[in-house]
């Protein structure tokens, strides 16, 4: 946020800002979705509906997570939030008391920490290794595991680190954790931007509806981030607690941005395959050229559209801090980037490429003069 408002303040003043903070696809949202708003607008769905989503919206939410995952979850085990966020917040504010203990890998997206805080949780974090693409595995996790333990959040592809954890590993966390009654939180973003693998839910093994949280969004997967709509899948009791909470909190996610949400999980998918095609290119592209930079090193991203390189290198004597480099860079030479800190790590800085190819090859020439010329 602060580095956001920096940035605003120096194009104000004409600066020529080349901006890789945004966490949001430059895609517009496809034309049949909001084609779907319009039309519920000229219909008049415009009043309060069921404060935890339309049922039509559930139903659409569920039979796209059968086709796409092979899960078998009912309307009664689904709700529709304002947003993945809010769907993340309702979990933890519905599961967590006060000393509970939330297992979180690092890097992990800013959100995680201040809910789990705000429930009276406790974090847990669990390092990553770099050298690993910061994947977390469940032996990484075993240890931290305590009576206390009351869930484990897991979000693949990464932000910000763009990893992701295979299948197999995958389960491996999810039986350690079912094996001790710990609910498996799995932040699912990013669930379609892969570049290796096929998308993949640990909610399809069976049994896994017991203890496994989906958190969903259709902000990224259908350039829809303004829309404020995600879904939680779980347990029917834990809906229950989630939609006693959001009724009093926000009621309903907005009627007209749920009908362009019915057509977006229920009309044509090829916008996603699209935007996937062109994040790879800009992944393939942004990593070469932070590998080219002397001393920089970027562990490849195989999922989502953030790149995380270890900018150690550029750190004066090692004491200043990716925040204070993160400023410098914005201040200098007009580029603006998150600061690792903001994830749990302090030797690097967070790229997002979904922008267009231009502002990448000029925000990269830029970022390279400035740390070879610190
Ligand atoms: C890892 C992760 N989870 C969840 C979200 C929530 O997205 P939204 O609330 O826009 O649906 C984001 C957004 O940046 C994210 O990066």
């Amino acid at each position: 946020m602060r580095v956001a408002a920096e940035a605003e303040r120096l194009r104000a003043q004409g600066v020529d800002v080349v901006d890789f903070g945004a966490g949001e696809p430059d895609f517009p949202t496809p034309d049949n979705i909001k084609r779907a708003a319009i039309r519920a607008v000229e219909q008049n769905f415009t009043k309060y509906t069921n404060a935890g989503g339309t049922l039509e919206l559930k139903q659409a939410v569920c039979e796209r997570h059968a086709q796409d995952f092979s899960t078998h979850y009912q309307p009664n085990e689904c709700l529709i939030t304002v947003g993945g966020k809010h769907a993340i917040f309702n979990l933890t504010q519905a599961l967590l008391d006060p000393g509970d203990e939330v297992v979180i890998p690092v890097p992990y997206w800013v959100t995680y920490k201040d809910v789990v805080n705000y429930a009276g949780g406790k974090c847990v974090f669990v390092g990553t290794d770099e050298e690993q693409g910061f994947t977390v595995t469940a032996r990484m996790i075993e240890p931290f595991l305590t009576p206390r333990t009351k869930m484990v959040i897991i979000n693949s592809p990464s932000n910000p680190s763009g990893a992701v954890l295979d299948a197999e590993e995958f389960e491996r966390i999810y039986r350690l954790c079912s094996r001790q009654g710990i609910f498996l939180l799995t932040d699912e973003c990013y669930c379609h931007f892969l570049y290796d693998s096929r998308p993949f839910s640990i909610a399809s093994l069976p049994g896994a509806k017991e203890t496994v949280l989906v958190a969903g969004s259709l902000s990224k997967t259908y350039a829809m981030t303004g829309w404020r709509i995600g879904f939680g899948l779980a347990p029917a009791a834990v809906i229950g607690a989630m939609l006693k909470l959001q009724s009093h909190a926000t009621s309903n996610p907005t009627s007209v941005a749920q009908k362009a949400a019915v057509e977006a999980l229920r009309g044509p998918q090829d916008s996603v395959e699209t935007m996937l095609a062109e994040y790879r290119k800009r992944r393939d592209f942004v990593v070469a050229r932070l590998r080219a930079i002397p001393g920089v090193h970027c562990a490849e991203p195989k999922g989502a559209f953030y790149a995380y390189p270890n900018i150690g290198v550029a750190l004066k004597n090692g004491t200043a801090s990716a925040m204070q480099f993160t400023e410098n860079l914005l201040d200098k030479a007009a580029v603006a980037v998150v600061p690792g800190e903001a994830f749990g790590t302090d030797r690097h800085v967070r790229i997002s490429y979904a922008t267009s190819m231009h502002e990448l090859e000029r925000g990269l020439e830029r970022i390279h003069r400035f740390i070879v010329e610190q």
